[in-house]
């Protein structure tokens, strides 16, 4: 879907078309033949962005306005997003990260009266992830308490959210694991009992369903990763999600350098006094623009990141439908493997928009998980670590004040045991074959059986 260009003059419009034109002509003639997949030689990779001509239209389209930061294609990519994840209102940052960060921070907001996250207040999350899920709670002064997660969908373990419990409790804040829903019945319900906020972390599960709702349409907020390996890409970009208009103004301010203004870039006066507000201690009609009623940031994204994650938007139930049918068919064909590896399962409720495929070695099987990591990267398979393990035994985390509840035994599992691989909808049938044919031989080998498992 084009969006409308701005009012340029007819010759202006013929150019465009002219530079539209070629962009198409040069998308084919660059990209338009994929190479033959030689299995052994060729990557399979975990992840990567999948594009046509009809990106590069799009980036080039916004380019051509020379309009550069958010614009027209942000606002209709915003206005997009809002809708597709039924909520009212999204706005765009610069990745993923970012996005977890104005959250949090709009959590810390004094205009949230006593429900605001202060220094020492807590949050309930996981530390087997993401370290930028954690990251900002640890930057507003509060302090994560860790659960432990189940091995098989990599989610926290619900049970043990009200031994969690303190009278510092303010948040909730989860990452659904590679796609994969947490309770949300169960979390979401714990929030409520508890008057807690929750955000979810739905950066690896755009397209995720659980009860059938969306995710991202639980939490007080939700946000969303564009970097390429993700369900849609605009390279660097993320948003966040609310229907809540006090937290969508707290998140815009966070991302706009704290400002109080909430004018659109390039707009004016959309208060209409801009000269007539009295703030702090500054003199009365102090222009509102240069108002910072918070410590923010910048975060904001440029109009050709929007107009790339536009032209991506149009793909997204396709791009859902493949990572769900490559999903299946690698659990299907290592089901016989179960034996070995802890082989993962969809959160009970759920339909997971998958990101990855996430096995772990038992502690029995017959090789490590180096082995078996080694043996499929020698023959071109990416795999990947689950982000950070535990993430309190990262470096940066050593000395950050924390609490853990009921131990972190699965989350050790993972660090030490744990890898995945892609399930991204680039990956092709010989692709896939290549991957189970990889597992088949390496296991054999290992079992002392030659021909286990071969079809
Ligand atoms: C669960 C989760 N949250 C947040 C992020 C951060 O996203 P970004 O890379 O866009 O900053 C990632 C990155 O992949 C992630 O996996």
């Amino acid at each position: 879907m084009r969006l409308r260009p701005p009012s340029e003059s007819p010759e202006a419009a013929e150019a465009r078309s002219d530079v539209l034109k070629a962009v198409e002509k040069y998308y084919r003639t660059r990209y338009g033949e994929a190479s033959p997949f030689v299995p052994g030689q060729s990557p399979v990779p975990y992840a990567g962005r999948q594009f046509d001509e009809r990106e590069m239209l799009s980036l080039v389209d916004a380019s051509l306005d020379m309009w550069l930061t958010a614009g027209r294609f942000a606002n209709a990519f915003e206005r997009r997003f809002a809708h597709l994840l039924d909520r009212k209102y999204a706005a765009l940052v610069n990745s993923g990260s970012s996005a977890n960060l104005v959250a949090i921070m709009a959590l810390t907001s004094p205009r949230l009266g006593e429900k605001r996250l202060r220094p020492g207040d807590e949050v309930i999350t996981v530390a087997a992830g993401f370290p930028t899920t954690v990251s900002p709670i640890v930057r507003a002064g509060a302090v994560p308490v860790f659960l432990d997660v189940d091995l098989q969908t990599g989610n926290v373990l619900v049970d043990r959210l009200d031994s969690a419990l303190s009278d510092r409790t303010r948040a909730v804040v989860l990452a659904h694991t590679l796609g994969n829903p947490f309770d949300l019945a169960r979390v979401s319900g714990f929030c409520k009992a508890h008057d807690l906020w929750l955000v979810e972390d739905n950066c690896d599960a755009l397209g995720s369903r659980y009860g059938g709702r969306l995710t991202s349409t639980f939490g007080d907020m939700a946000t969303a990763s564009f970097y390429p390996p993700h369900h849609i890409t605009m390279g660097e970009g993320g948003a966040v999600v609310t229907s809540d208009s006090t937290l969508k103004v707290l998140v815009e301010s966070f991302r706009d350098w704290g400002r109080d203004c909430w004018c659109a870039p390039g707009i004016s006066d959309t208060c209409n006094k801009r000269f007539d507000w009295k703030l702090g201690d500054l003199p009365h009609g102090y222009d509102h623009k240069y108002i910072y009623s918070h410590l923010g940031y910048n975060l904001k994204v440029t109009d050709m990141q929007a107009a790339l994650g536009l032209a991506q938007l149009d793909k997204l139930e396709g791009f859902v439908a493949a990572r769900r049918s490559n999903w299946s068919f690698l659990r299907e064909r290592l089901q016989k493997y179960e034996e070995h590896l802890v082989l993962p399962e969809a959160t009970a409720d759920s339909e997971p928009s998958w990101f990855g495929f996430l096995m772990t070695v038992r502690p029995e099987a017959p090789f490590s998980r180096a082995e078996i990591v080694h043996c499929l990267e020698d023959r071109g398979i990416a795999t990947r670590m689950l982000f950070g393990g535990n993430l309190l035994r990262q470096p940066a985390f050593v000395d950050v004040p924390h609490r853990v509840v009921g131990g972190l035994d699965n989350t050790d599992a993972l660090m030490n045991r744990g890898f995945w691989i892609g399930v991204y909808p680039g990956l092709t049938e010989a692709m896939k074959e290549h991957v189970v044919s990889c597992f088949d031989s390496f296991i054999a080998s290992k079992s002392g059986r030659a021909g286990k498992g071969v079809e």
